[in-house]
């Protein structure tokens, strides 16, 4: 099974595929000053939640751009069903494959999605380049809540040291990239918990479904560790947020 199934079969009962809340990402649209007739890209937009409930509010133009074809499919069928596909289209693409529109973007997303575009400090690189004069970048990311993490949180997790930031650290480096920290919505323990745990009851209930699949033994294997690390050190040590920024006037 690759891993678009995977991830199609253990979120199929999420809306919002980040450990976040409407609420908060309707604070993000405040953050980033969403209103009529803004052009906004959402790199691996996934579900398209966030595109689709701005457009229907706003009058807003927005492009996702998301590589697994699960999701792609239930944007559109979500947003012709809401009334919103006239102003959200999705791109079914790898990111670093899709050309962006030569007149750029009034805000530019890119919410737990930045391994799309290589590391954390080329996504913000890349969404620089498509971003208007006054122009609004999102970037939602995870963080380390302790430095350093204990070598067994490290070891388990298979992370190298300097493979995440903390906050600080993250704010660091858009400042050392031009841009200023406008505003900072952090998930909470709640969020996080909504986040995940919808994947072992969606995993339970695919496996029942599909007592003959020849993966399903892997596939709950593979739910089963990433649940154990959840609770016993990615619940405590990485805190994740979203990092709403605008280039420093003349960078
Ligand atoms: C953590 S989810 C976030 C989804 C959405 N931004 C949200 O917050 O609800 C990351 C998304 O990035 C997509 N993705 C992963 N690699 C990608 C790539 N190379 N190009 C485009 N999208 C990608 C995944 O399929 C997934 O939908």
């Amino acid at each position: 099974m690759d891993f678009k199934e995977y991830w199609a079969i253990v979120e199929r009962d999420h809306t919002i595929q980040n450990p976040s809340s409407p609420e908060k990402l309707m604070l993000l649209a405040d953050y980033c000053g969403v209103r009529d007739g803004l052009r906004v890209l959402d790199i691996g937009s996934g579900k398209g939640w966030l595109l689709r409930t701005w457009a229907s509010r706003w009058a807003i133009s927005g492009t996702g751009v998301e590589i697994n074809p699960w999701f792609v499919a239930e944007a559109r069928e979500r947003a012709r069903a809401e009334g919103v596909a006239g102003r959200v289209h999705f791109v079914e693409q790898p990111a670093l494959q899709f050309t962006p529109d030569p007149e750029g973007y009034d805000v530019v997303l890119c919410i737990g999605a930045s391994f799309a575009l290589g590391s954390s400090d080329d996504a913000v690189l890349w969404m620089r380049q498509v971003l208007r004069p006054g122009g609004v970048l999102a970037i939602g990311e995870p963080f380390f809540t302790e430095i350093p993490l204990p070598e067994a949180a490290l070891v388990e997790l298979g992370m190298k040291p300097d493979s995440l930031r903390d906050l600080h650290g993250i704010v660091g480096a858009l400042d050392a990239q031009g841009l200023e920290l406008q505003g900072l919505i952090v998930a909470s323990q709640d969020d996080w918990d909504r986040y995940e745990n919808p994947k072992w009851r969606a995993a339970y209930r695919w496996a029942a479904e599909h007592p003959e699949h020849p993966e399903r033994d892997d596939l709950l294997q593979r739910v089963s560790r990433a649940r154990r690390n959840y609770l016993r050190w990615e619940r405590r040590y990485i805190g994740w947020g979203i990092f709403v920024t605008r280039p420093v006037p003349g960078s």
